[in-house]
């Protein structure tokens, strides 16, 4: 058999942990041929590839980023979510050409759609769930998490100690677009005061309130932890709207920090190794099988598959009742709403 894989959308530490996983199961354990697609569907449209031996797989598995490169798919999303006739040839025979039994695509929300479509145009396609955002629906967890939380509670401990000294009130914004996750499992694990995700909302008096009480309180400082997809009704970043707002309505010094693609680079903590390892492995399984149109998951401590047309177009969202949510309200950390 011969299995092409690619990888789309943002990057994840974990990434190649995972190629690896498929490359080397479906090597070594099923005798496969695996070519890479060189970065994402593009890559397949234009038969950018590379050859993956067992070899060439080794020494991949601590690197972060993609041996295979990725990118933001517009055009190959336009093509497949309104497909004409000469759309679907033109994908068609880019896989045919290429002489594949599979497609494996590792990648996000975005990329399982697509994976999904493909495999309604009747071709053999196996999704595996990429990002640091975690909100792939149809798995507990995505590879890449772990090591964004890691590097976010490291900033946010690293916030402590400043923000004490000058007794300030330090912001700090957090990826995660649809989801709050990385903010809240960061959030709660780093000690931030306030904490506030897209999926909450926020009331701006809940927020200076909760400042000013902890400050009559005697406390020396506030660190409030905000996702980057927290809307604001300015066109400024979240962390620097919040900044601003609070140094204004409690007088007390407010900065801001916005940690960005730090969260993203580098190498995968050994959480993310190991879940992409398995996942891969799943997949290389899934591909021997002859099941296609399903994208590998973790669901409680197993590794399974989910159809792909059940997650498809779907997210997986923080929800008011998470118990890290309940037991941070009981501690009295706020969540903007409360
Ligand atoms: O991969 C998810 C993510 O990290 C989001 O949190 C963020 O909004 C987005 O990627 C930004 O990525 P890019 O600038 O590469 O499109």
């Amino acid at each position: 058999m011969k299995v092409g894989i690619l990888t789309s959308g943002g990057d994840a530490p974990g990434i190649n942990a995972t190629i690896r996983g498929v490359g080397k199961t479906a090597i070594n354990n099923y005798g496969m041929q695996i070519i890479g697609i060189q970065n994402g569907f593009s890559g397949l449209l234009y038969k950018d590839i590379v050859e993956l031996t067992d070899q060439s797989l080794s020494g991949i598995l601590n690197m972060g980023g993609t041996i295979l490169g990725t990118a933001r798919e517009k055009v190959f999303r336009k093509m497949i979510t309104s497909p004409d006739e000469k759309d679907r040839e033109q994908i068609k025979n880019a896989y045919n050409e290429l002489g594949l039994d599979c497609l494996v695509c590792i990648g996000g929300n975005g990329t399982q759609r697509t994976t999904w479509m493909l495999s309604e145009l009747g071709l053999n396609a196996v999704g595996i769930p990429k990002t640091i955002d975690n909100d792939v629906y149809g798995t507990d967890v995505t590879f890449g998490f772990d090591t964004a939380v890691n590097i976010a509670t490291d900033a946010i401990d690293r916030l402590h100690s400043t923000a004490s000294s000058h007794r300030r009130v330090m912001v700090i914004e957090l990826m995660g677009h649809h989801a709050g996750w990385i903010t809240l499992h960061a959030g709660m694990a780093g000690g931030a005061d306030i904490i506030l995700l897209p999926e909450l909302g926020y009331n701006m008096k809940v927020v200076i309130d909760k400042i000013n009480q902890r400050m009559e309180m005697g406390k020396a400082y506030s660190i409030v932890a905000v996702a980057e997809g927290v809307e604001v009704p300015t066109k400024e970043r979240p962390a620097t709207y919040f900044a601003r707002e609070i140094e204004s309505q409690t007088g007390y010094e407010t900065r801001e920090t916005v940690l960005g693609y730090i969260q993203r680079g580098g190498s995968p903590s050994p959480y993310d190794r190991n879940l992409g390892t398995l996942l891969g492995g799943h997949a290389a399984e899934l591909i021997h099988e002859g099941k296609f149109g399903r994208m590998v998951a973790k669901i409680g401590s197993e590794i399974t598959a989910v159809p792909l047309s059940d997650v498809a177009g779907k997210l997986r969202l923080v929800t008011p009742d998470n118990q890290l949510v309940l037991q941070g309200k009981r501690m009295g950390i706020s969540f903007g709403i409360w």
